[in-house]
């Protein structure tokens, strides 16, 4: 199966409505180029947590939808307030209400023989109010619920890989935009290397930088024994020939294939 991996839309910020809008186009019109059957979207699909941002991003959704796509969203810090930075319950009601559909996190979905874990990288940030920072805190709820999970998953002979996606980024440390128990997430991954149940791809975005997590001399991949570690750039974002690039996750091969769109 192949994934598109979709990160850090922004809708509502200066025109990444309008490219939002060219890259779903490209996505229904290029089906026989790509041949994913999965989108997934790490978050920050809204700028600021608004109801008018969450209607264009749910026109976007539905218009994957109806070509034949299930689109796995989890929510990002610019989805549950202004900024980024000012959470707001309202915003977090009007990502279920317009996004999701859902509130239960871990969110599972077995799609193709493919398990998805959905996490909510916000949960735990949004009961400790602060305005100085971006951060994410899964909390040790989650964490449980995850860890029960992927025990479940492991047990189900009808999944061939565990996939999990959240929003902030588990391998950036500094204090005012990382994972606060990035430590604990990574145990409840890394305590399975090596056999199962483990994970075999993870997914994130949140720092519109994209990277590979297999560097040779830093090879995350082999170190939390996980397939495919990646991180999505901002998928509205150009590069320098003017191009956005859309990233398809082969989950067969674990290689990750780039599309431009122009
Ligand atoms: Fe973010």
């Amino acid at each position: 199966m192949k994934i598109i991996h979709l990160s850090d839309l922004h809708i509502g910020k200066s025109n990444n409505y309008e490219k939002a809008r060219e890259i779903v186009a490209w996505i229904l019109e290029n089906k026989e180029i790509h041949r994913a059957e999965v989108v997934v979207i790490s978050g920050d699909v809204v700028d600021d947590g608004e109801d008018w941002q969450f209607k264009q991003a749910a026109e976007l959704i539905s218009r994957l939808r109806e070509g034949g796509y299930p689109v796995l969203v989890v929510p990002g810090n610019h989805d549950y307030g202004p900024d980024g930075y000012r959470e707001n319950p309202r915003s977090q009601q009007g990502f279920q209400e317009y996004i999701s559909h859902t509130n239960e996190y871990p969110a599972v979905y077995i799609v193709g023989g493919q398990g998805f874990v959905l996490l909510d990288s916000m949960l735990e940030e949004m009961r400790h109010h602060e305005i100085w920072g971006a951060q994410g805190y899964l909390g040790g709820e989650q964490l449980l619920k995850l860890d029960r999970i992927l025990e479940e998953l492991a047990e189900n002979p009808g999944v061939e890989n565990v996939i999990v996606v959240l929003h902030h980024h588990p391998f950036d440390y500094l204090f005012y935009h990382g994972l606060r128990d990035h430590e604990d997430f990574k145990g409840v991954i890394a305590r399975r290397k090596g056999a199962p149940p483990r994970v075999n791809v993870l997914l994130f975005g949140h720092k519109h930088l994209e990277h590979r997590f297999n560097d040779p001399d830093d090879n995350m991949e082999v170190l939390y024994g996980i397939d495919l570690i990646y991180a999505s750039g901002q998928t509205v974002e150009r590069d320098q020939d003017g191009k956005m690039v859309l990233p398809v996750i082969d989950l067969q091969r674990k290689e990750i294939l780039r599309y431009h769109i122009p």
